[in-house]
């Protein structure tokens, strides 16, 4: 009997390319993977805790399952990921028919875990998770966070042209609202080596861009070798691999933003001038805080540097408004920030207070939800004013789009459709451009993992329109 599982991904890339490579292994178990928790015997949430609203998110999507747990006992609910670190065995008291908890660092052993619970006579919850780190020696804590990187097959892959490569996990940075580094683990970095032969395999089976993945991402280091390999030594090797064209990194941490890693994303020609290095704040207070470890001077010192050394560079940050203390006037200096960096686009959250945090210890959660969402409103409307006003000028140029597939658009329009899809019909396709730009021009489908010219036309604050 095949096995059918369904799995639903909240959160991050890293979670994104989990839940690929749980997917990659278990059908190679032999499971179908379907597209409805009804047709499914295994259900599975790879989940996020990086702010409460994803939580509540699954434990409303588990207390929806309940019925069908009812009139299905045999099926098997999983909780993974972040929030399995996180809450542990809570999640079996919150949530009684859940029948296992897996954390990131036990992800590898999870066909095994599945089988074994299938396999029981009575059902007993299985709790797999890492070790604490606040309790046990970080070489045990090492250890208990698995690596979690297995070969996939291409037609396994989301896209046969495009991949996530993961070079390093955990982070050991602490910023006080942060709850990663306590789920995901103690700071890893991959050897490079083994990132160079997974690339390559990538690139020999057709891959065209790789996105490689680190929660601080340019704090890579491979001790391995004899000498220290950084980012800009891996990016140097990668670069040399035939077949690829594209290679971009996130996410970056501003205080390691050296010139060395500047000038390889210039010199490179692989390398996209594409940087996401998230600020977090305007206010030096506030990054105090957060323990950030760096002042706004010296984060727009870095920021001039970038632009000096990689002049055409695309920049992107993130934002936290709301966060413990913060006052208008620590607001107005975000803002004051965004004006001045012209960011191409920012992330902007609410702060969420996460249990188990610094910040959640020892310092109030003192702005208003309603307070936040207005400074959310306002700092997004000033980011996207100033992506709107970079965006126009690129009207009558051309850019180089990796061309992804139909737009939503065009596959909402397929699917209300009751002949299939012919190749050579003319959709709406979309791409993206080595800035990280969307782009959205019309084209068949058989254009689809090309790297194509296409000239823009028109452009709001997110998109760019083009004719190839
Ligand atoms: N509340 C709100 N946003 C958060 N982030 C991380 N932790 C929190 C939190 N507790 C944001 C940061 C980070 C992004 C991935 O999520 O901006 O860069
Ligand atoms: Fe969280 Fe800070 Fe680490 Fe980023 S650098 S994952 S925000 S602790």
């Amino acid at each position: 009997m095949t096995k059918r599982v369904y799995i639903e991904t909240v959160g991050c890339q890293m979670n994104v390319l989990d839940s690929e490579l749980i997917v990659s292994g278990l059908v190679q178990a032999g499971y179908e993977l379907v597209d409805s928790p009804r047709n499914a015997d295994t259900i599975l949430y790879n989940t996020c805790s990086v702010r409460q609203h994803a939580e509540d998110k699954i434990y409303s999507a588990l207390g929806r399952l309940r019925p069908l747990k009812e009139r299905k006992p045999q099926t098997i609910i999983g909780v993974l990921g972040c929030m399995a670190q996180k809450d542990q065995d809570l999640i079996f008291r919150r949530a009684g028919h859940v029948d296992l908890v897996v954390g990131p660092g036990q992800l590898n052993r999870l066909p095994a875990i599945l089988e074994e619970v299938a396999a029981q006579q009575h059902r007993e919850p299985r709790l797999e998770v890492s070790l604490d780190r606040m309790k046990e020696r970080r070489t045990l804590v090492e250890e208990s966070f698995a690596r979690f990187d297995p070969p996939r097959p291409r037609e396994l892959r989301s896209s046969p042209f495009q991949a996530m490569v993961r070079i390093m996990f955990g982070c050991d940075k602490f910023c006080t609202y942060c709850i990663v580094p306590k789920v995901r683990g103690p700071e890893q970095s991959r050897p490079a080596a083994e990132i160079v032969a997974e690339v390559r395999r990538l690139a020999d089976d057709g891959c065209l861009e790789v996105t490689l993945l680190g929660q601080t991402v340019n704090s890579y280091k491979d001790p391995g070798e004899g000498r220290i390999l950084r980012l800009a030594d891996l990016l140097a090797r990668l670069n040399e691999i035939d077949g690829l064209r594209r290679i971009k990194f996130v996410t970056n941490y501003p205080r390691h933003m050296t010139d060395d890693l500047l000038q390889a994303v210039r010199d490179l020609p692989k390398v996209s001038p594409y940087l996401h290095v998230p600020v977090q704040s305007g206010s030096n207070e506030q990054l105090k805080r957060m323990k950030r470890g760096y002042t706004v001077e010296s984060y727009c010192e870095m920021i001039q540097r970038t632009r000096s050394i990689v002049p055409d560079a695309a920049i992107t940050s993130d934002f936290i408004v709301g966060f413990c203390g913060e006052t208008d006037d620590d607001f107005q200096k975000s803002l004051d920030l965004v004006r001045w960096a012209r960011f191409k686009n920012s992330f902007i959250f609410k702060y969420s207070q996460r249990p188990g945090t610094k910040a959640a210890d020892a310092m109030p959660d003192d702005v208003p939800d309603e307070v936040k969402r207005r400074r959310n409103n306002e700092l997004l409307a000033v980011q996207n004013t100033i992506s709107l006003e970079d965006n126009l000028p690129l009207a009558g140029r051309e850019v180089e789009v990796l061309v992804e597939g139909p737009s939503k658009a065009a596959r909402k329009r397929a699917s209300g459709q009751h002949v299939p899809a012919v190749d050579d019909e003319v959709v709406q396709l979309v791409g993206r451009s080595v800035r990280d730009h969307i782009v959205v021009f019309d084209g068949p489908r058989t254009l689809v993992g090309q790297i194509l010219p296409v000239r823009i036309e028109k452009a709001d604050a997110f998109t760019l329109f083009g004719r190839l």
